[in-house]
């Protein structure tokens, strides 16, 4: 397997967030422990060929497969056309700035009958609570690199043409004190449905 990762540069229109990066870090090496590491290895399950994994740049080294690091942003993936057995996206959904942009990327990458594989933190199918995370996402946006916990990734994959065929839907807290908050893991092809 072949993974190609690709990692976003700093730019004009991404500036990093070094505090929230760190912190994303601590937490992220937590939230393996307490069931995240098993959540990603559903999410690659049985995957072989060309991976091209959006966004995935702190995760990369700790792979068992051959990686390449490309620069680029979501928007236009450094990637040719049709050579991707598989797109995978980990809780990068909620970061993206045009979701749909990145989602149009993922279908000219794929080859055809290739795979998406999504593992993300989305907007809470209760209203009570989807309606308190509303209020509190602008704040957290600016806390947490510009990251959306109310966007539904399922509702954007299904409206960008992509087959979801397998969807997971769990509550998942990342670290002790912090509530769950909604997770879905699931399956998808890469076919535009009419
Ligand atoms: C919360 S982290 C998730 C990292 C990793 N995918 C994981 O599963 O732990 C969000 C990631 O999205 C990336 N990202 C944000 N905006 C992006 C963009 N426009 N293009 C590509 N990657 C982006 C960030 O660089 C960061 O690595």
């Amino acid at each position: 397997m072949l993974s190609v990762e690709v990692a976003v540069p700093e730019s004009a229109s991404f500036r990093p967030n070094p505090r929230f990066a760190k912190a994303y870090l601590r937490v992220a090496a937590k939230a393996e422990a307490r069931g995240m590491a098993e959540h990603r290895r559903e999410l690659l399950a049985d995957l072989a060929g060309a991976v091209c994994e959006v966004g995935a740049a702190g995760v990369a080294r700790a792979a068992p497969v051959r990686i390449e690091v490309r620069e680029g942003t979501a928007d236009m993936l450094p990637v040719e056309d049709a050579s991707c057995d598989a797109v995978v996206l980990s809780l990068v959904m909620c970061t993206l700035p045009d979701p749909a942009a990145t989602l149009a990327e993922v279908h000219r990458v794929l080859r055809p009958g290739g795979q998406v594989r999504f593992y993300e933190h989305v907007r809470d199918v209760h209203r009570v609570v989807a309606v308190a995370v509303d209020l509190v996402a602008p704040i957290w946006a600016r806390l947490a690199g510009g990251c959306h916990p109310n966007r539904d990734a399922v509702g954007a994959l299904t409206s960008a043409g992509i087959d979801v065929s397998v969807v997971r839907r769990f509550g998942f807290s990342p670290q002790r004190g912090i509530p769950p908050t909604a997770h879905v893991l699931g399956r998808a092809r890469g076919v535009l449905l009419t």
